[in-house]
């Protein structure tokens, strides 16, 4: 017997309300009219701890959170994530999106909070058994509509449930800024990996550029 091909990994980056979630959904809808088996899951979150450790990171009453302790309980977030639900999903051969990875751990505790890439790159080697995404969808937009959508997002689904996701969305100009740059600097970094995308043109435009992506670079040998 032939022995089962690894699954695929994508990761979708990009600063709060570009849109990747749309895309991301989108995306696996494709994949699997293709035929293509697909989970799709999220960071902070994904598994029962991920899901309590979100509900600290993101709520807007979180107060005193030390950047290295943001930083490390993002990285216990994917720890679980990793060994619970990423590698054995990608063993079986399902192909994984994922909405956010380690690069937003470096552009925003990394850029935003400054603590710098090494750090985050170094925890990244420590706990995350050398996983990379075999194609990451960074979603770029200009840096006020972003923020205005995000604002408006998020005050709309904390009228409507008790969820509250916006200690990140509150933070300053100039700390969504260092984040917006960070994330640019690693498209710079490793363009075979990461492909940039605008996000400002339409919905379906956007899809069918990020489909163009994912068949050139990854879908040889999974043709039907
Ligand atoms: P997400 O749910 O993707 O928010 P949105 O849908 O608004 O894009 O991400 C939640 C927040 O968590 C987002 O503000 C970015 C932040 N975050 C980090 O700061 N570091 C990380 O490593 C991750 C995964 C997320």
């Amino acid at each position: 017997m032939r022995p089962r091909q690894r699954g695929k990994f994508i990761t979708f980056e990009g600063l709060d309300g570009v849109g990747k979630s749309t895309q991301l959904g989108k995306l696996a809808e494709h994949l699997r009219r293709r035929g293509i088996d697909v989970i799709t899951t999220r960071e902070p979150g994904g598994t029962t701890l991920g899901d309590k450790l979100r509900a600290v990171l993101l709520h807007s009453r979180t107060a005193g959170l030390s950047p290295l302790a943001e930083l490390a309980l993002m990285f216990a977030d994917r720890a679980q994530h990793i060994d619970e639900q990423i590698l054995p999903a990608l063993a079986k051969g399902q192909w994984v999106l994922c909405d956010r990875f380690t690069d937003s751990s470096e552009a925003y505790q990394g850029g935003g909070r400054e603590l710098g890439s090494k750090t985050v790159l170094q925890l990244h080697e420590l706990l995350c058994h050398g996983l990379q995404p075999d194609l990451t969808v960074l979603m770029v937009s200009d840096l006020a509509a972003n923020i205005a959508r995000a604002r408006r997002r998020n005050t709309q689904q904390s009228k409507r449930s008790e969820t509250d996701e916006n200690r990140f969305e509150k933070e300053n100009r100039a700390f969504h800024r260092r984040v917006f740059d960070a994330f640019l600097a690693i498209a710079e970094r490793e363009p075979q990996r990461v492909v940039k995308v605008n996000a400002k043109q339409p919905i379906a435009k956007v899809h069918k550029k990020i489909v163009k992506s994912v068949e050139d670079r990854l879908c040889q040998g999974n043709k039907k």
